[in-house]
């Protein structure tokens, strides 16, 4: 027989809506039993190697926690202290990693850095951020979002600011949930239609007019990491693309706002609207925690009867 094909999370459209709606509702179940301090030891015995090949807090303390908290030991590695820093070909790190533990997490830059590492691993990996993709983060948003109004299928999300990793995967979730996503961006800095296969999303040239009616407003970071040399010529690009008052007005009264963080309040967003009664933004970092425990556990356990 031909052993099962290993199941990974390299992007978001690599699972099913049937396999997200299922994690969603085992993250519900595992939110509740930490929330009651119930022990909850599925994956004793169970390693997590997280490999960083840039930095992180929520990733890592998401990670590093939710396996520990599932019974399981996890591992940090990082580009400096590792011999990926000193040029061991990520295939070989690959092979060497999923032969001692049971499920890898990996942060870099190019999305083909994963694939390679995925394509020689035993084990599920998890991309916990590429430059094109960050499909945890965008799980625990759609998480975040379902917690606070219910079911995303039909609604409307503004997605205003850089056309990096979160839209890509906003754009695959779209796809999979059904909802439409208006997406503004400035000149130069725009959509890469070979990274998108979908057509639930309208561009707008004006911010204002993409957050119309939309029940969640959404940015991120006008430089991302590894773009840095870039930064002071996107803080003029971006101009006027701040998230404040006056575009969350445009948007439905109901609206949510959300960023993955980290932020810069009067860059990206305005102070009042991160600080304020729409934003969720903690919610979004804490339910990091929750779904990826709910995905270790399906990517390990698969689905528990
Ligand atoms: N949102 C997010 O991924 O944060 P970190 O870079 O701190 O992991
Ligand atoms: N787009 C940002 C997200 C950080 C969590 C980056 O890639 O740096």
């Amino acid at each position: 027989t031909t052993p099962k094909p290993i199941k990974h999370f390299l992007q978001f459209s690599d699972f099913t809506l049937a396999e997200f709606e299922y994690v969603i509702e085992r993250a519900k179940i595992i939110k509740r039993k930490f929330k009651n301090y119930e022990v909850y030891h599925p994956l004793i015995d169970r390693t997590l190697v997280m490999v960083f090949e840039k930095n992180s807090t929520r990733t890592r303390l998401s990670f590093e926690a939710g396996m520990h908290q599932l019974g399981g030991a996890a591992i940090y590695l990082n580009t400096r202290d590792s011999q990926l820093g000193r040029g061991e070909p990520v295939e070989d790190a690959g092979q060497v990693m999923s032969r001692m533990c049971d499920i890898i997490m990996v942060r870099t830059f190019g999305q083909e850095i994963i694939e390679r590492f995925a394509a020689n691993s035993r084990v599920p990996v998890i991309n916990g951020l590429t430059n094109e993709h960050h499909p945890c983060q965008v799980l625990a948003d759609i998480f975040t979002f379902v917690e606070h109004r219910g079911s995303i299928a039909g609604k409307t999300v503004a997605w205003i600011g850089d056309a990096n990793n979160m839209l890509y995967s906003w754009l695959q979730a779209a796809e999979i949930f059904g909802f439409h996503l208006n997406v503004s961006t400035p000149k130069g800095y725009d959509i890469d239609p070979t990274l998108v296969a979908t057509t639930r999303y309208t561009f707008f040239d004006n911010p204002l007019d993409a957050c119309e009616g939309a029940h969640l407003v959404n940015t991120d970071v006008w430089t991302s990491m590894g773009y840095e040399k870039e930064n002071a010529e996107r803080l003029k690009a971006f101009d006027g693309f701040m998230v404040d008052a006056p575009k969350m007005a445009r948007a439905s009264a109901d609206a949510l706002f959300m960023h993955c963080l980290p932020a810069h309040r009067g860059e990206e967003v305005a102070a009042d609207v991160i600080d304020g009664p729409q934003s969720v933004v903690w919610d979004e970092a804490e339910n990091r925690l929750h779904v990826q425990k709910a995905l270790i556990e399906y990517l390990l356990l698969g689905e528990i009867a």
